[in-house]
This record gives structure tokens, C-alpha cells and sequence, in this order.
């Protein structure tokens, strides 16, 4: 059986179009809001800026349905540093016009983190003062460079193991543990505005990863290290224990801090089968999964909501999708699936 939901963009009456889906909805479940936009959390996406300047139906979209943004890749240290002191601001500048203009908001995303280093860091030489002063110059050169127009940062990204032990990065290997504090110590400096978050994944299925993330942020907020909140990654799949999506996210919320779902996707193909093909009960199990994202995050008290973020926009465009997969809300046409109705039913 078909079932149409009426939706109504942005634009108004204008924008308004008949969506179809083979799904049968549960009328308890008809939604009360008709968009992301209006969901009761704000809505983010991770973007790509040459898809935001090239495809009006992806940036349609993202205009219609989200009111945050974050950088895919576009803020990470190789694509910013062309080399120590040197900058290479225009596509992440382009991401944060964009912002502006659609009236969204901007989540920095990353300063510290193991991958995405440029070569020159890779092969940088230096004692551990050498290795604070790069740090802190780029810390705080690119806070300095987004104040002012950036809401927030994922100051560290994943800098624990599974079992909760600090990870071996160039950071911590050079400078010891405190890198992190100090990351968002020179952050602060740089920006006394902007909120800063801890960002990691696997806290959903590691209790010792999830333990460790929040006794750091307990001992940041004891001695004064400005910490604002936890970012949740959250790349889960289809048989993902839902169980570990509320007490991860409580957890986290319990520190006092913000809590952000900051990189939302539900893989379909967890094992990268190359022969898989998409059924309906696959995406009725996907609509499952976020719908209880959703209502794990809405489980926060309302003053630590900071969002719910999705890791892209469309199948077509998402990191996973080399290996077939169907991880995000909307199809390679920018329909939406059932787990964008999985979203708004709340
Ligand atoms: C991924 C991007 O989606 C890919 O395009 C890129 O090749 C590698 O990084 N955790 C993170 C994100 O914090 O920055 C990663 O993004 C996905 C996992």
C-alpha cells in the first residue's frame, strides 16, 4: 500500500509537493511536523562544499531540512594548513557564507585529530615545547580566523581506544595526555564564545570508552578546563543494541555538559557484503534505529540538547557508500525514507 505525506518546504506554499513511500506508517505515529526543520531538536548535516556550490537538489535540501552544519571534511587540518602558518580557508569559508545566508547554524569539526594530518605535521621533528607551540599556533590561528561565526568545535575527535585507554596519536605521543586539555585551553583563549566539545565514537557499544570520555570531562570541569559538551558520533547500523544509543547518551548527559549526536548514520551493509541489494524490511529496520536515536536524545534534559547532526545527506554522497550501503535519511535522489519518518516521529 502507498501512503503520501504532504510536505512543506521553506518556502512556504510555494515549496509544497506530495512525497510517496511504499511504507505503511502507523497512524499513531503520523508526524507532527512535516520537515527536520521543525523537528523538536536541531537538525544538522555534515556537507561538502562542492555538492553545496554544484547540486541544487542537495543544497535544496539541506536548506529545507537542517538548521545546523558541519564541515564533512572542509574543516579538518589538511584541508585548512598548506603548511605551518599557512591557510587554505575557501571551502570551509564557503560552508560558513552558506550558513549565514540560510540563517544555520556552523559545528566546527576538528581541530586535534590522528587522521586528516598534513604531511608536514606527519613529518614534523620536534621536542614536546615544539610540539605544544605548533598546536597551540594552529589551535589558535583557525579558532581565531571562525570567530565570531562558528557556534561550536570539536576541539579533540577520538582520542580514546575501545578499551579506554588513550589512543597513540602524533599528539599524544609527542606531548603526552595533556594535549587535550590543552587543545581546549588554547581553544578558549582563541575564542571565549564558542562552545567546545570532546567528539569520539564507539561510546554506544564501550562501556570503558564511554567510562573514560566522561570522567576526563568530570576532571576537566574539577580543575577549570573549559569543556561545553560531549559530541556522539553514533556510526551505528542496523543491529546496533539500542540499549547502548541511551545509555551512552545518558551517560554523557549526566556530566552536565551538552550532549550532540554529531555524526549520525545507520549502516545497512555493517559486514560490506558487494553483493547486497536493499529490501523494504531493511529500511523499516533503519527507521527503527533512528527513531530511537531520536528518542534516546530527546531523553536529555532539554537544556543539554545541542542536536542531532546525520554523517551527509543522501545515499549517493555518503563515506560509506563505496561498498553498497543505504546509511542516511534521504535516498540517492533525495527522497525520503522511512528513516526520515523514523526522525520526526516522535
Ligand atoms: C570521514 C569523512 O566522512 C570521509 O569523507 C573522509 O574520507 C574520512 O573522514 N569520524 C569522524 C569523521 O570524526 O571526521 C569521519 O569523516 C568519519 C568518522
Amino acid at each position: 500500500m502507498k501512503k503520501c505525506f504532504k510536505i512543506f518546504t521553506a518556502a512556504g506554499i510555494a515549496g509544497s509537493m506530495f512525497l510517496c513511500c511504499s511504507s505503511v506508517e502507523n497512524p499513531e505515529d503520523t508526524p507532527k511536523v512535516s520537515t527536520l526543520k521543525e523537528a523538536p531538536y536541531v537538525s544538522g548535516c555534515a556537507v561538502v562544499p562542492s555538492l553545496l556550490r554544484t547540486n541544487l537538489d542537495y543544497s535544496a535540501t539541506v536548506v529545507r531540512e537542517m538548521r545546523s552544519l558541519t564541515a564533512e571534511n572542509a574543516m579538518k587540518m589538511d584541508a585548512i594548513s598548506a603548511g605551518k602558518g599557512q591557510y587554505n580557508w575557501t571551502d570551509a569559508d564557503y560552508i560558513v557564507d552558506f550558513a549565514r545566508k540560510n540563517g544555520m547554524r556552523v559545528h566546527g569539526h576538528t581541530f586535534v585529530w590522528h587522521q586528516a594530518l598534513p604531511s608536514w605535521v606527519k613529518e614534523f621533528k620536534g621536542n614536546r615545547d615544539e610540539w605544544i607551540a605548533l598546536l597551540k599556533e594552529y589551535v589558535t590561528d583557525v579558532a581565531t580566523h571562525f570567530r565570531g561565526n562558528i557556534a561550536s568545535w570539536d576541539v579533540v575527535n577520538e582520542a580514546f581506544n575501545d578499551d579506554g585507554t588513550y589512543r597513540s596519536t602524533p599528539w599524544y605521543d609527542n606531548i603526552g595526555p595533556e594535549y587535550i586539555e590543552l587543545a581546549f585551553k588554547f581553544a578558549r583563549e582563541a575564542d571565549p564564545d564558542v562552545l567546545l566539545f570532546y567528539n569520539d565514537y564507539g561510546m554506544e557499544y564501550s562501556k570503558a570508552k564511554s567510562d573514560a570520555i566522561c570522567a576526563m570531562a568530570e576532571d576537566f570541569k574539577t580543575r577549570n578546563i573549559p569543556i561545553d559538551g560531549i559530541g556522539l558520533q553514533m556510526h551505528v547500523n542496523v543491529n546496533s543494541q539500542i540499549e547502548g544509543f541511551f545509555s551512552s547518551i545518558n551517560a554523557a548527559a549526566e556530566t552536565g555538559l551538552l550532549v550532540h549526536v554529531s555524526e549520525l548514520d545507520v549502516a545497512l551493509n555493517p559486514s560490506k557484503d558487494e553483493n547486497m541489494t536493499l529490501t523494504e524490511t531493511m529500511l523499516q529496520k533503519q527507521k527503527i534505529v533512528y527513531k530511537s536515536m531520536v528518542e534516546a536524545f530527546m531523553s536529555v534534559p532539554a537544556a543539554q540538547r545541542y542536536g542531532i547532526t546525520l554523517w551527509g545527506l543522501d545515499d549517493s554522497h555518503s563515506w560509506l557508500t563505496p561498498n553498497p550501503d543505504w546509511p542516511l535519511p534521504f535516498d540517492a535522489d533525495f527522497n525520503r525514507k522511512p528513516a526520515y519518518f523514523g526522525m520526526i516521529e516522535q
